[in-house]
């Protein structure tokens, strides 16, 4: 019962955290044509622009829909220019 407890725990420490994905070869065009390289640039913009003001969401609490719809609010908010959005749009739907 002691170690069912200190796993539920640990579970629920690890769900908690933001675990940002770090982008590898397998989210390449997985399903926004990406490079490495711009997967790269969208986890640094992502990390450094949206997370100012709140707690970053996961890339998966939103559908690819919902996140263009929430870069056309977020990304002025941000001072994002249409590159950058990009960038982080490509990061986000890559997941
Ligand atoms: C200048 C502050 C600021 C910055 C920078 C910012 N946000 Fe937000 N964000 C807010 C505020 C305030 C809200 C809640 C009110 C609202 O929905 O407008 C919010 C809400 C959200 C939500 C929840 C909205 C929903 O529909 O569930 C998401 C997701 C989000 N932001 C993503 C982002 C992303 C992605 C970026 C980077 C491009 C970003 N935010 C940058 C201020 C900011």
């Amino acid at each position: 019962m002691k170690q069912l407890l200190i796993a539920l725990v640990f579970i629920a420490s690890v769900a908690c955290s933001t675990q940002l994905y770090i982008p590898t070869e397998v989210n390449v065009n997985k399903v926004e044509p990406a490079t490495l390289t711009e997967l790269q640039q969208g986890h640094d913009l992502y990390q450094n622009k949206c997370g100012k003001c709140h707690k970053l969401p996961k890339p998966a609490s939103h559908t690819n829909p919902e996140w263009t719809k929430v870069l056309q609010v977020m990304a002025p908010k941000a001072k994002l220019n249409t590159e950058q959005s990009e960038l982080i749009y490509k990061y986000l739907v890559n997941r």
